[in-house]
C-alpha cells in the first residue's frame, strides 16, 4: 500500500530508472521561448497565440506523440535534439535550424509535453 502510494505507477515509461533531462526545466519559460522565436509562424500551439498556420503540423498533443519530426522516437533527449537543429536529426526537413539553446530547447520541450 505504501508503494502504490509514492506515485511511482504513474511516471511515464521514459522516467522509469532514469535520470529525468528536463528536470531543471521550466514549461511556462518554454512558452515564452516559443513566442520570442516566433514558432507559431509555421505552427498551431495551443497556450500561445499564433496565426493559425499551417507550413508545420499542430503541435496540439505533443506528449502522445510517437516520433518527433517523423524520424525520431520520442523521448525527452530526442525532442531536444530536434528543437535544437531539426535538419540535423532529417536532412530533408521543412523545418529550419531556429538557434535555441540547450537550456532554451529544454524549456520549449518541457512546454510541448503539458500538451497531451
Ligand atoms: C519555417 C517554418 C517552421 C518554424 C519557424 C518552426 N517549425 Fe517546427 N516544424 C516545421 C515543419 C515543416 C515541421 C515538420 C518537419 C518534418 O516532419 O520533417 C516541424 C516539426 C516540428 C516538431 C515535430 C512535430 C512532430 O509532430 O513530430 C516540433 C516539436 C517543432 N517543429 C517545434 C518547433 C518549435 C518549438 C519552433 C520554434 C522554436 C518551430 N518548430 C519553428 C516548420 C517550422
Amino acid at each position: 500500500m505504501l508503494l502504490a502510494a509514492c506515485g511511482k505507477e504513474a511516471e511515464p515509461l521514459w522516467l522509469q530508472g532514469r535520470a529525468d533531462p528536463l528536470s531543471q526545466a521550466d514549461a511556462q519559460r518554454g512558452r515564452k521561448v516559443i513566442e520570442r522565436y516566433g514558432c507559431v509562424a509555421c505552427h498551431v500551439i495551443p497556450g500561445v497565440r499564433g496565426p493559425a498556420s499551417s507550413v508545420g503540423p499542430p503541435l496540439a498533443h505533443m506528449a502522445a506523440r510517437a516520433y518527433v519530426g517523423g524520424v525520431l522516437p520520442n523521448t525527452p533527449d530526442n525532442l531536444v535534439r530536434w528543437l535544437r537543429d531539426p535538419p540535423a536529426a532529417d536532412p530533408r526537413t521543412a523545418m529550419p535550424d531556429m538557434g535555441l539553446d540547450a537550456a532554451e530547447a529544454k524549456d520549449v520541450a518541457a512546454y510541448l509535453y503539458t500538451l497531451d
